[in-house]
């Protein structure tokens, strides 16, 4: 299979975890300091040698597609000042990415956003990332931690970590055999189980390569839990055949879909050395 390209950005939720502040801004544009997540998803996506960059979005998303284009007047307006430098980032990846767009009209689910992504993807291996899920690594990060495992394994490959019994309901929740230190083969996966229905404490985080098989299984899937069509059940399709394997990831993870993670994310980051 060829080396991964392209990366999928699901933002089509409505984040009502954070209500007020998602009511008309999406979750992905809230910044952790002065950087919005889904900045920092791109980045992370870029130096994992990713150059397409696909978002699934919807209603009152617009900001995310302004993000990642170039406001003339805001170009004027700071050109020669000291502020210039606070651009940098944003500008190479403007630069150096391509962007591409499509609308899930109906928040029907994480594997629903992922299908509404294929016409932007096609028929190759991709990355997909939830922009929500901020990450700390002292690498090239999640995504280059996985494409590295890509590259030899060749299947799908999650991110896990672990995470206590009394927080499995909030996640894709994974079993396998460990076939080399942090890495597992999956058998099956559960998604948002009881503590007492999960099969083990690796949660799956928002970091995922997927193979273009998933399309034609999440076409043939049912909705799952909350009447959602979930990429967690397409995957377990794939892991009963040996093919999906589980990276526990070297780094940190904030929850910034909750206003908690969020703000611890914002303290780390603001403290970092
Ligand atoms: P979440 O489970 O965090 O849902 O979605 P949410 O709607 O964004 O937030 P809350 O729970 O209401 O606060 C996980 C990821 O999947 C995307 C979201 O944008 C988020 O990045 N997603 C989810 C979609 O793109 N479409 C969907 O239909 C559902």
């Amino acid at each position: 299979m060829p080396p991964i390209r392209k990366c999928l950005f699901p933002a089509a939720g409505y984040g009502t975890r954070f209500l007020p502040a998602t009511k008309a801004m999406p979750k992905e544009m809230l910044p952790v300091v002065n950087k919005p997540l889904i900045q920092y998803g791109v980045e992370e996506a870029a130096r994992a040698g990713i150059t397409d960059m696909a978002f699934v979005t919807g209603r009152g998303k617009r900001a995310l597609e302004d993000h990642f284009d170039t406001s003339h007047e805001l170009e004027r307006q700071i050109a020669g000042s000291e502020r210039e430098s606070l651009l940098e980032d944003i500008r190479r990846l403007v630069r150096e990415c391509r962007f591409s767009w499509t609308r899930q009209r109906e928040a029907r689910g994480l594997g629903h956003a992922v299908l509404t992504g294929e016409t932007l993807i096609g028929n190759e291996p991709f990355a997909v990332l939830l922009a929500d899920d901020f990450c700390v690594t002292g690498d090239a990060g999640v995504l280059g931690q996985l494409t590295a495992v890509f590259a030899e394994q060749q299947c799908s490959i999650v991110a896990v970590e672990e995470v206590p019994a009394s927080e499995t309901a909030s996640y894709g929740m994974i079993a396998g055999e460990e076939i080399s230190p942090g890495l597992f083969r999956v058998s099956r996966m559960v998604e948002k189980p009881a503590p007492e229905e999960a099969p083990g404490n690796l949660a799956i985080i928002g970091r995922y390569i997927l193979t273009p098989d998933i399309f034609a299984i999440l076409r043939a899937t049912e909705p799952g839990r909350n009447n959602e069509l979930q990429l967690t059940d397409a995957l377990q399709s794939q892991a009963r055949q040996g093919k999906v394997l589980a990276l526990r990831f070297r780094g940190r993870r904030f929850d910034c879909g909750s206003v908690a993670g969020y703000m611890a994310a914002n303290e780390y980051v603001w403290k970092r050395p």
